[in-house]
């Protein structure tokens, strides 16, 4: 079921998370994103505007658009609905694993712990966010981590910068980080595209190191 997951994700590398207050800013920001070398984004559902801004965000056309922060089956649906081709959620919920499952899109839950992470695996998942993934303890968890879960590969996401970025991309379990550094809440509510582009650019960049 996460195959394509695993696939788009050791591709892409990079998921900028977005929390967008405002549907009109949706298809600038998309092409801001695409400027600056982004292939995917992950539109949390956070905001009224979400299934909104997915639906622009994947009209456009540029970027493999995903929903964040699903919570519920019933987001699940709409995300779907709206054109999201793959979910995220913050932690690991039995009612959006099977949601995803029934709608045929790859699920990315998040876990913290090895107990979350056995109930992954059980569930049939090898690709899961580690989230938070700073705050947790950053790399020296991560590893200690993924150690008893070699088939499990991992998209850290939570409090992870430009800085952090080469340094988790170097771990083996990480097919890609997530975050919202490069698209910060405050940036788009100035709609500063040109330094949401210059961020993804340089983390595109960093990506490669
Ligand atoms: C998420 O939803 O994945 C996180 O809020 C993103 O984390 P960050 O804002 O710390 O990058």
């Amino acid at each position: 079921m996460t195959a394509d997951l695993t696939d788009l994700l050791a591709k892409v590398r990079i998921v900028p998370v977005l929390t967008v207050p405002d549907a009109t800013t949706a298809a600038p920001l998309a092409e801001a994103l695409a400027a600056g070398g982004a292939r995917c984004a992950e539109v949390t559902f956070r905001t009224p505007d979400a299934e909104q801004v997915v639906k622009a965000m994947a009209a456009q056309g540029d970027l493999v658009v995903g929903a964040g922060t699903v919570l519920t089956a019933e987001q699940a649906e709409r995300a779907v609905a709206a054109g999201a081709r793959f979910l995220v959620s913050p932690g690991l919920d039995d009612e959006v694993i099977v949601a995803a499952r029934e709608l045929g899109v790859p699920v990315a839950p998040g876990v913290a712990t090895a107990t979350e992470l056995m109930r992954a695996v059980k569930a049939g998942l090898d690709t899961v966010k580690l989230f938070p993934a700073q705050p947790l303890g950053g790399r020296a968890m991560l590893r200690a981590l993924a150690a008893p879960f070699p088939g499990v590969r991992f998209m850290p996401t939570g409090g992870i910068d430009a800085a952090a970025l080469p340094g988790y991309l170097a771990e083996p379990s990480v097919l890609a980080v997530g975050g919202s550094w490069m698209a910060t809440p405050a940036l788009l509510k100035s709609r500063d595209y040109a330094e949401i582009r210059r961020l993804t650019a340089e983390a595109v960049k960093g990506s490669m190191t």
